[in-house]
């Protein structure tokens, strides 16, 4: 899940210009003074009426930090959409009149899955969470034409949506879409035996009260050092915001469960871990033992 946000190119050269002088202070207080920075200049060009920015300030009154909120949009803009392939800019914009298109997987995650798969040269995976699918065409498209994919989802009609462009990209053959709720499946998976330790990938990002429960099957079902990807471990910045901020209903209703994960994962032996600020927080999860 990630915030959509967009941003022109307005402003993109004033970033560079604030990393003057960074080399004799602390990274903390450059962060600082950046996101000072971009606060000032996000309220000047919203004063100058540039509304992409608006909406950035407006809606998204979450405590993420200022310099993030330029970043990302700085990112998709300049590396991630200029490379995205035709089918997931279809799907994108298709999702994006969705009403529940705050859930889709952002572009530039789906641009590190696929980079990220075709590194470990994965053949068989999994995926927790489809909705309309963009993390999967995203995985659909890294994998081999052998490749397969166990994508479950207890919504068949979002998954539905954005299978003709699944389709029509030649894709579809490696997906085994099952509907319903991801739990009993992997049990199944676990008691049939066969499946211990045969998946490359797997990649969790559906109801976060149940993240740990998927870790104690996925961690059984992914290959040692195959990888676990557990997505919105950041969960749009709230990990890091002070007790007293003001966060969205549904963002506070999880935040205990992403603390309470973050905190198993940084403590389970089984795996080594790394928690990267791409799109709304992937935790990577190594299978060592
Ligand atoms: C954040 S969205 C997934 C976004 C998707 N990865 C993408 O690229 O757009 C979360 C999805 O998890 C599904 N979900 C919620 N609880 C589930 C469960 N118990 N089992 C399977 N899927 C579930 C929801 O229906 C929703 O489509």
């Amino acid at each position: 899940m990630a915030s959509r946000v967009s941003l022109k190119s307005k402003g993109k050269s004033s970033v560079g210009k604030g990393s003057k002088g960074m080399d004799d202070k602390s990274t903390t207080q450059c962060l600082k003074e950046w996101s000072n920075w971009a606060l000032k200049k996000a309220k000047v060009i919203t004063h100058y009426g540039f509304i992409p920015l608006v909406i950035i300030i407006g809606m998204n009154s979450e405590p993420k930090p200022q310099l993030y909120q330029l970043l990302s949009p700085y990112i998709l803009e300049t590396s991630v959409y200029p490379r995205e392939s035709e089918p997931l800019k279809e799907l994108r914009e298709l999702t994006a009149n969705h009403p529940w298109n705050v859930m889709t997987t952002s572009a530039d995650e789906g641009q590190f899955l696929g980079m990220l798969l075709k590194l470990i040269n994965a053949r068989n995976t999994m995926e927790i969470g489809v909705y309309t699918g963009y993390s999967l065409l995203a995985t659909a498209l890294a994998l081999p034409d052998d490749g397969k994919i166990l994508a479950m989802d207890i919504n068949r009609e979002n998954y539905e949506l954005g299978l003709p462009v699944i389709e029509k990209a030649g894709v579809a053959h490696k997906i085994d879409f099952r509907e319903g709720p991801a739990l009993p499946v992997l049990d199944q998976l676990i008691q049939d035996g066969k499946y211990h330790g045969t998946f490359d990938f797997i990649f969790v990002d559906a109801d976060k009260d149940n993240y740990l429960n998927y870790h104690k099957r996925t961690i059984e079902l992914v290959k040692v050092g195959g990888l676990i990807g557990y997505d919105n471990t950041l969960w749009n910045g709230s990990v890091a915001a002070p007790p007293d901020a003001p966060l969205k209903k549904y963002i506070r209703v999880y935040l205990d469960y992403v603390l309470e994960f973050n905190k198993a994962m940084a403590a389970d032996p089984r795996v080594e871990i790394c928690q990267l600020p791409v799109g709304d927080g992937i935790t990577l999860c190594r299978r060592i033992s």
